[in-house]
């Protein structure tokens, strides 16, 4: 194997994972849909070449998803709706310069 530049400067991992009906999962709590908005902002932001939107299977914290994971920072955050996406898009960004 061999180490790759990824081109990247951030990582963002949507939890869309999916269970029996019943079971705490954040793919029954609109994560497929917060998914789509940050790829979109990001998009509409120019920054899909730097930052990368992915979704995920679960991420260990389905009692308090959907779970939004930034990497480098490794910030996390449950409990996301559509209407936190900008706010933790715009935490994450580096201001202009
Ligand atoms: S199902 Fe999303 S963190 Fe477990």
């Amino acid at each position: 194997m061999k180490e790759i530049d990824s081109g990247y400067r951030k990582l963002i991992l949507v939890c869309v994972n999916e269970r029996e009906a019943g079971e705490a999962a954040c793919g029954s709590r609109n994560s497929k849909e917060i998914h789509l908005r940050l790829k979109a902002i990001v998009k509409s932001k120019g920054l899909s070449r730097t930052i990368r939107v992915s979704r995920t299977r679960c991420l260990g914290k389905c009692e308090v998803g959907p779970t939004v994971v930034i990497f480098p920072e490794n910030r996390w955050y449950g409990g996301v709706t559509l209407e936190d996406v900008e706010e933790i898009l715009n935490r994450h960004l580096e201001p202009p310069e």
